[in-house]
């Protein structure tokens, strides 16, 4: 039985007809896929097979597969980012990894070995890099699924089960200058996750449950969802982006503010780097902790409210100017505020990720040489280790 793949095992058999690349400016996310895919089989009586990367092709699945069914299945987001260097490179893929293996503990799905599941996706960008956008704003999506394939309606830890790796190329999120800011609909009545529950986990399930309440939002002229949980209306995630406020506080100190970890909240890459940085910087108090509804309320009508946005892979950072909350409409001042605190985390990580200030400064800037002081956790960890040079 093999417990893990192993990317030395790879079978590489490539397309050898190749689809016109489009520019991606112009794309819909999700919509383009590269030529090739991986794929990588399991069974609990033989364990994990070879992995393959292969052409692109649809899936053949007995229709009692459990993730049709019941929902057994897992993604990732991650990207692969062409540097001002001209160089590819994963943004902290690790803590993709990480995510994934608990997503796969969460729904009885395989375990498996990060770093050979990492070494195969390297493989699999290597033999797509001209997919990668020729542009420091576009990207690289890469989206690794794993799905049950038990050929049977029991509902049980499937004893089938195929992960597999697509790719497709996405356009920059904000048009060119443009920082649109989002307005959100706020109504206690949909919950995306509880305590107990999937929402720390990136599985299937939370989603298409979301898309229900996110129609409503359109239909009440708001563009996303801000999720609510609790009798005290927390304010948990927003959309599929985690939540970041930056306000003075209730004494009266700046803050930046995101939800602490407590099982409702999807870990994100994007937000644990926000926490990083701000942390780097020293300039401001910064708080995994709890926001109500009523606490943002009675911060706006003392205008201690500077700045609010979402955080995500897509978008780095989203700004909010609006929340539709029992029939009234909150506005948030963040584009009045600069917004300034919001701009300066999208700079620095889309810098980070072309690899801006490698190539166009002769010494780094003052906020990286700081950053070398941090603990191993620290984001320059992320430069030096995460960031997989291809
Ligand atoms: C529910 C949810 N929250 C937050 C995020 C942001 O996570 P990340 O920064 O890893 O993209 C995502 C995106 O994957 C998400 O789906």
């Amino acid at each position: 039985m093999t417990e893990s793949f192993k990317a030395s095992d790879l079978i590489i058999t490539p397309a050898t007809t190749f689809k016109e690349k489009p520019d991606p400016t112009g794309l819909v996310f999700g919509t383009v896929f590269t030529d090739n895919m991986l794929t990588i089989e399991w069974s609990l009586a033989s364990g994990w097979e070879k992995p393959y990367i292969k052409p692109l092709e649809n899936l053949s699945l007995h229709p009692a597969s459990s993730a049709l069914h019941y929902a057994i299945e897992l993604f990732e987001g991650m990207k692969a980012y062409r540097g001002v260097d001209g160089k590819i490179r994963l943004f902290r893929p690790a803590l993709n990894m990480d995510r994934m293996a608990r997503s796969a503990r969460r729904t009885t799905l395989p375990s498996f070995d990060q770093n050979e599941l990492l070494e195969c996706i390297r493989k699999l960008v290597e033999v797509e890099q001209e997919w990668v956008p020729y542009s420091t704003s576009a990207s690289l999506y890469i989206r690794p699924t794993l799905v049950g394939t038990e050929p049977s309606l029991g509902v049980k830890k499937p004893t089938k089960a195929l992960l597999y790796v697509i790719l497709s190329p996405v356009g920059p999120y904000f048009a060119s200058g443009s920082f649109n800011p989002i307005s959100l609909w706020a109504d206690p009545k949909y919950v995306r996750a509880w305590k107990g529950g999937t929402g720390d986990c990136k599985v299937g399930g939370n989603y298409g449950s979301a898309i229900y309440a996110q129609q409503e939002a359109l239909e009440f002229g708001c563009q996303q969802v801000l999720w609510l949980y609790g009798e005290d209306h927390q304010i948990t995630e927003v959309g599929t982006m985690n939540l970041f406020l930056y306000w003075i506080n209730e004494d009266g100190e700046n803050e930046l503010a995101t939800p602490p970890l407590d099982g409702i909240i999807l870990p994100g890459v994007t937000r644990q780097s926000i926490l990083d940085l701000a942390r780097n910087w020293g300039e401001f108090k910064v708080s995994e902790r709890y926001i109500t509804m009523s606490d943002l309320t009675v911060a706006l009508e003392e205008s201690r409210v500077k700045e609010m946005f979402g955080a995500g892979t897509a978008c780095i950072v989203c700004p909010i100017s609006k929340i539709l909350y029992k029939g009234k409409h909150l506005h948030i001042p963040t584009m009045e505020n600069g917004p300034e605190v919001t701009t300066r985390f999208l700079n620095k990580l889309s810098d980070i990720q072309a690899l801006v200030h490698g190539m166009e400064m002769s010494s780094p800037p003052q906020e990286i040489q700081d950053a070398k002081r941090l603990p191993e956790k620290s984001l320059m960890t992320a430069q030096r280790k995460d960031l997989q040079m291809l």
